[in-house]
């Protein structure tokens, strides 16, 4: 019963809880330093998941990374989950030539609508922070179960201040997002989420100061 209580409850839009849709895409470009991670992801898998690649991005918003990948990996079978039809209708009006190959759905992290061991690499982008604890854990879970076998699994979200200026900088996602979602970010617990579920390698190679905390990209493979 838990569990249903779990997915039945309401999504954190992308905004956070107190600002529409319609303005998140000025705030992550006020904030998020996009133009170092989000090409570092793309770029990341276009040299390391082959040319065509089948490749997911759960929970894609208004379409800011999917629209990345697609150019860098022009190839990929890119399908792109959204469970928000306000951010999907932000994306489609954003989306330029190519980017009709993506398949948008309409589905949760922990309910993918994908085969098993079927994509080559899953992205999940500043979403965990709007998860509880055991929805973290769903979604990771289901992430392992869509990907191949050494298929990579990319988290760029939020991770353990360094400073106290990174901490108070960190209060302002706590307090749109919520601080049951985020205290696992606040701990630096994420990259062991992934090893607790199986996840091996589990390394992160980027860490971002932004304005409104530490960032990081972490990567992990599923298991051979
Ligand atoms: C902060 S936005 C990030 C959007 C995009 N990944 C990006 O990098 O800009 C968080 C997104 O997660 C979505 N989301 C929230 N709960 C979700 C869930 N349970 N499953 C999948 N997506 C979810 C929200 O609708 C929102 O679009």
């Amino acid at each position: 019963m838990a569990v249903v209580e779990e997915r039945d409850r309401e999504i954190i839009p992308a905004a956070g809880r107190f600002i529409p849709v319609a303005a998140y895409d000025a705030l992550a470009a006020a904030t998020m330093r996009e133009g170092r991670w989000r090409p570092w992801i793309a770029g990341d898998v276009a040299a390391r998941c082959g040319p065509s690649p089948t490749l997911t991005e759960v929970g894609a918003g208004t379409g800011s990374l999917t629209r990345t990948l697609r150019a860098r990996v022009p190839e990929a079978a890119i399908t792109a989950v959204e469970p928000d039809p306000g951010a999907r209708a932000i994306a489609a009006a954003k989306a330029g030539p190519g980017d009709e190959a993506i398949a948008w759905v309409d589905a949760r992290a922990d309910s993918l609508p994908l085969a098993d061991g079927s994509q080559d690499a899953a992205v999940i982008a500043l979403v965990l922070h709007h998860l509880t604890r055991p929805q973290k854990e769903a979604a990771i879970v289901e992430i392992r179960r869509v990907l191949k076998p050494g298929g990579r699994l990319y988290v760029a979200d939020f991770g353990r201040p360094r400073d106290p200026l990174m901490a108070a900088a960190f209060t302002t996602i706590q307090l749109a997002d919520g601080f049951e979602t985020t205290r696992d970010h606040r701990a630096g617990r994420v990259p062991h989420l992934l090893a607790g579920a199986g996840f091996d390698a589990v390394e992160r190679p980027l860490r971002l100061r932004t304005p409104v905390g530490t960032f990081e990209v972490t990567v992990a493979t599923s298991p051979v």
